[in-house]
């Protein structure tokens, strides 16, 4: 059956490694039959959650905050997949990937106990260090915000020694990612 899948690109160089596991990904994906939208979060007016629990008075704008995520709230509503995409920064996300996920909020505060609705997710990155100690602290932590927002996980790609652009060329997890997309 076709998925819909939502794709939020944290990465800020639009021609990076990251952007390279994003296109593998869809590739495999789209070859399925599955409509893949990708959000490249750098080039939009995303600001910040302010923490005010004011949200989710409109489903369809469930923010205070009318930005960008405007146009993320309703795929994001009717996405049966997200593809967290980023290259770590700090052993985490990048911070555009999180300020965009803190605002997804706003979808639970439609609920009233502020309950998340529930997806599928994978987890897309790149990354200098190539060694099972640097993924360490961002596979936890994708593990734990899944157990917490009850989702499941479909799959970790992680591109590890790749740091300027380009560096990706010819690594394997190009051919995983695209393996994944067209797993679904
Ligand atoms: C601010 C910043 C922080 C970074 N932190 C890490 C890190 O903690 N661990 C690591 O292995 N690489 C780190 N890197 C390297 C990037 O993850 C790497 O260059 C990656 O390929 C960038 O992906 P992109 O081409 O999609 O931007 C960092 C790079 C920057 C600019």
């Amino acid at each position: 059956m076709s998925k819909r899948i939502i794709i939020l690109n944290g990465s800020p160089r639009p021609n990076g490694n990251t952007k390279a596991l994003i296109q593998k990904f869809t590739e495999g994906a789209e070859s399925k039959g599955h409509t893949v939208k990708c959000f490249d979060l750098q080039t939009m007016n995303i600001h910040g959650c302010r923490g005010c629990f004011g949200g989710g008075k409109d489903k369809l704008s469930p923010c205070v905050q009318k930005d960008d995520m405007l146009k993320i709230y309703p795929e994001y509503m009717a996405a049966e997949i997200v593809v967290l995409a980023s290259p770590m920064y700090y052993w985490g996300f990048s911070g555009q990937l999180k300020c965009a996920f803190d605002r997804l909020f706003a979808v639970a505060e439609c609920n009233p106990s502020y309950e998340n609705p529930k997806k599928d997710c994978i987890l897309l990155m790149a990354s200098e260090g190539d060694s099972k100690s640097n993924f360490e602290p961002v596979e936890k932590y994708y593990m734990s915000l899944l157990k917490n927002l009850e989702w499941h996980n479909l799959g970790i790609v992680v591109a590890g020694g790749v740091l300027h652009i380009g560096d990706i060329e010819g690594h394997k997890a190009l051919e995983e990612a695209k393996s994944l997309g067209a797993s679904l």
